[in-house]
């Protein structure tokens, strides 16, 4: 085995993390040659010689084999992460963004340039989901992966429901704390943990799709009034991405808000955590739970990942190879809740079936059947009206 010269990119949240993972683990054979990061006149923790403000040391130097990218541009680790993969280096990185963005530009990359590029820290964090659904669940019959893929968001919902406190006021609360970004249009957004689903759905069924083509709403809609109902029916609201397979040759990927009923596993995933649920025709209903943010749980991820790169292990995408024409279909219906202000937006939407309304005390909101190409088409009109659209899970 080589010995691992290790080049890390960014020394923040994660690459702390794992640079005290390293340091802990002395039996993992493995250096820190050197750790690029951006700003010259930030404090460091370690001495200085320890750093360079130049890419070029990492990525010219022959002795470095292992290329760890843990910056928070995705534009820039996109550039960081070719050229290490050009210069034969092996990558790990968590960077969710870039992976999501440029996937299959980067597997030919890898293939084409015979090294491992790994990221299972970009999805859910310490939670081992990617390596799983790419080996073990290899040749199972999967039917869904539907999980909470972003901490910030839960841990705003979670609070919601425990302090019937409103959005704005939670999400101050969570930006103070550190478990929301000072921009949290990514968390809230939905585009995070769509970037998590884009990445899982390309190991689940071996269709790499654009994030785009994925709905994703968030929870900037979602009211205390939504909470309260929420409460009353014995169910708690959560941020969730699913992927599923129908029939054959589909599949349909969203991202919403769903209520979530005590007998969902995902019911107890609160606070800052992931949960991930993976339904398939053998091994039945399986729950994988742990954080999904954090320098400690993330550095865990990028250090199984570090590990398998010196076995030579890489994602081998079988089931892209095998997918035999299966396709994103976007004619599916959903069961939703519709709270809205101004009933031009009902009228917008057409549902199926509405199979209850409620109209007072300030509250109107309908639940019925809707295909989610009109919830596609009609997302910037909810945006803009406020309305909340919180699928019957
Ligand atoms: N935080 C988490 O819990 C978590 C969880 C899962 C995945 N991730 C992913 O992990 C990555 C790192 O996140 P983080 O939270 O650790 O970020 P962070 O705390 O903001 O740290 C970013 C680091 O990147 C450095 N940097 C930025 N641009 C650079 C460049 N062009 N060249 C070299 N260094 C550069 C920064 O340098 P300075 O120190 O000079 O500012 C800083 O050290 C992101 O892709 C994120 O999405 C994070």
């Amino acid at each position: 085995m080589n010995p691992l010269k290790i080049g890390l990119f960014g020394f923040g949240c994660v690459g702390q993390g794992l640079y005290d993972i390293l340091e802990s683990t002395k039996t993992f054979p493995a250096e820190v040659v050197k750790i690029c990061v951006k700003n010259a006149n930030k404090p460091r923790p370690l001495p200085l010689s320890h750093f360079t403000w130049d890419s070029a040391e990492i990525l010219d130097n022959p002795e470095i084999n292992l290329v760890v990218e843990l910056i928070d541009n995705a534009d820039e680790a996109y550039a960081i992460v070719t050229e290490a993969m050009r210069r034969g280096k092996n990558v790990v990185t968590a960077n969710k963004k870039m992976v999501a963005e440029h996937l299959a530009e980067l597997v030919e990359l890898q293939q084409e340039m015979g090294v491992s590029f790994l990221y299972e820290a970009a999805v859910c964090g310490s939670i081992p989901i990617i390596r799983n659904l790419e080996e073990y669940y290899d040749n199972e019959l999967l039917y869904s992966v539907r999980g909470i893929f972003n901490g910030s968001t839960n841990f705003i919902l979670t609070k919601m429901y425990n302090e019937g406190a409103a959005y704005a006021t939670v999400l101050a609360e969570a930006q103070q704390l550190g478990f929301a970004e000072s921009d949290p249009t990514l968390d809230v957004g939905g585009f995070d943990p769509r970037f998590k689903l884009t990445i899982a759905t390309a190991h689940a069924y071996g269709l790499f799709l654009r994030p785009d083509e994925i709905l994703a709403l968030g929870i900037q809609q979602i009211s205390a009034q939504d909470i309260r109902f929420a409460r009353e029916k014995g169910w708690k609201i959560k941020l969730v991405a699913q992927v599923s397979k129908l029939g054959d040759d589909q599949i349909a990927a969203y991202l919403m808000p769903q209520f979530v009923a005590p007998a969902d596993p995902l019911h107890k995933v609160d606070e800052e955590y992931n949960g991930v649920v993976v339904e398939a025709a053998f091994s039945s209903k399986q729950f994988f739970y742990g954080k999904g943010a954090g320098g400690h749980p993330t550095g865990s991820a990028v250090l199984s990942d570090i590990s398998a790169t010196t076995y030579g292990y890489r994602y081998g995408y079988k089931k892209r190879d095998r997918i035999n024409g299966v396709q994103l279909t976007q004619d599916v219906v959903l069961e939703v809740y519709l709270r809205y202000t101004h009933e031009s937006v009902l009228n917008h939407l057409k549902f199926n079936h509405i199979r209850e309304r409620y109209y007072g005390d300030g509250l109107n909101y309908v639940i019925g059947s809707i295909n989610l190409q009109e919830l596609i088409r009609n997302k910037a009109r909810l945006a803009e009206s406020g309305a909340s659209v919180i699928a019957l899970g």
